[in-house]
């Protein structure tokens, strides 16, 4: 069987990279958690089509988690490589945390009027972890291209603008949430759920899709409508637990609002206490 070119460091990387990436191939980089799924397989697929050479990475960030989430976060590197091969990844980057952040690791990076839209949610901790990785993994590959799914918009557009404002010379590309046929977006936190838990959960694409059909007809003014229904049809379920929901800016993060152009409908419910999230997007004033 063969199995996908793994570095487990910095200078591995560096290795193979050697002689595959010359003066006109691109690299298109997708970073991942692992445990993966088809969503993923998705973004590999198209950095696949886009780029000469598609790198993955695979790292249980703990800056982004509490320390219960870090160490239950399912790992399995084995099924992962399987995984990555058959998508056709060249290079797969499986470091140790050590690697990414030795002990006295200390930069962080901050959008303080972004996050401050994100205070709602009390995750703010979460998303400097994100960002603090993401620029790391980014300055060692160095990639042309890097694919991220529209499944967690506020994790999109926090990168998208960390690139802005830092000109990092890569682009950012969005890719669609691939779901369920039920509607359920694809999760490794799926795989925890009990099968009464399982078609519970398909709720919340429904709730989604209920409240962006009201608010997207009548505009910024049936946002509180929008809304409304998002957390009625939520509620009627009753294993389902709202944590958060909101309708927001897709650059602002902001509530949508009168001067918005892109938004999207979010909700992050808790069914058994798994936590799952999810959003839909859509451009304001249109059906
Ligand atoms: P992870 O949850 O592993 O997701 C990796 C990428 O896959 C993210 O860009 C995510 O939006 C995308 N993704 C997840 N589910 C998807 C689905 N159903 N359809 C399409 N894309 C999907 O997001 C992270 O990891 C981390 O925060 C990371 C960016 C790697 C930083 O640690």
């Amino acid at each position: 069987m063969v199995i996908v070119k793994t570095a487990t460091s910095i200078d591995d990387l560096k290795n193979l990279l050697k002689g595959k990436v010359g003066r006109t191939s691109s690299i298109g980089f997708v970073p991942t958690l692992g445990a993966l799924h088809e969503g993923h397989i998705s973004l590999f697929e198209r950095a696949k089509r886009d780029n000469d050479t598609t790198i993955v990475s695979i790292f249980v960030n703990p800056l982004q988690f509490t320390e219960e989430g870090y160490r239950d976060y399912p790992r399995d590197i084995e099924s992962d490589s399987v995984k990555a091969e058959e998508a056709g990844v060249d290079i797969l980057f499986a470091p140790s945390t050590e690697e990414i952040f030795p002990p006295g690791y200390q930069a962080e990076f901050s959008l303080p009027h972004l996050f401050k839209a994100l205070e709602t949610q009390k995750i703010v901790w979460h998303y400097k972890g994100v960002l603090a990785v993401v620029l790391k993994l980014f300055n060692i590959v160095q990639p042309d291209r890097a694919y991220f799914g529209m499944k967690d918009p506020h994790q999109l557009i926090l990168i998208k603008k960390m690139c802005r404002d830092l000109n990092l010379p890569l682009e950012i590309v969005s890719c669609e949430t691939i779901r369920e046929e039920d509607g359920l977006a694809k999760s490794s936190r799926n795989r925890l759920l009990s099968t009464s838990e399982r078609s519970a959960s398909a709720v919340v694409y429904k709730a989604l899709c209920l409240a962006v059909e009201a608010a997207k007809v009548g505009g910024v003014s049936a946002m509180p409508e929008g809304l409304k229904i998002l957390r009625k049809t939520i509620e009627a379920e009753p294993l389902a637990r709202i944590e958060h929901i909101e309708i927001s800016d897709d650059e602002t993060l902001e509530p949508a609002g009168p001067g918005s152009k892109g938004a999207f409908a979010y909700a992050a419910v808790s069914i058994g206490g798994k936590r799952l999230t999810d959003n839909v997007r859509f451009k304001l004033g249109q059906s």
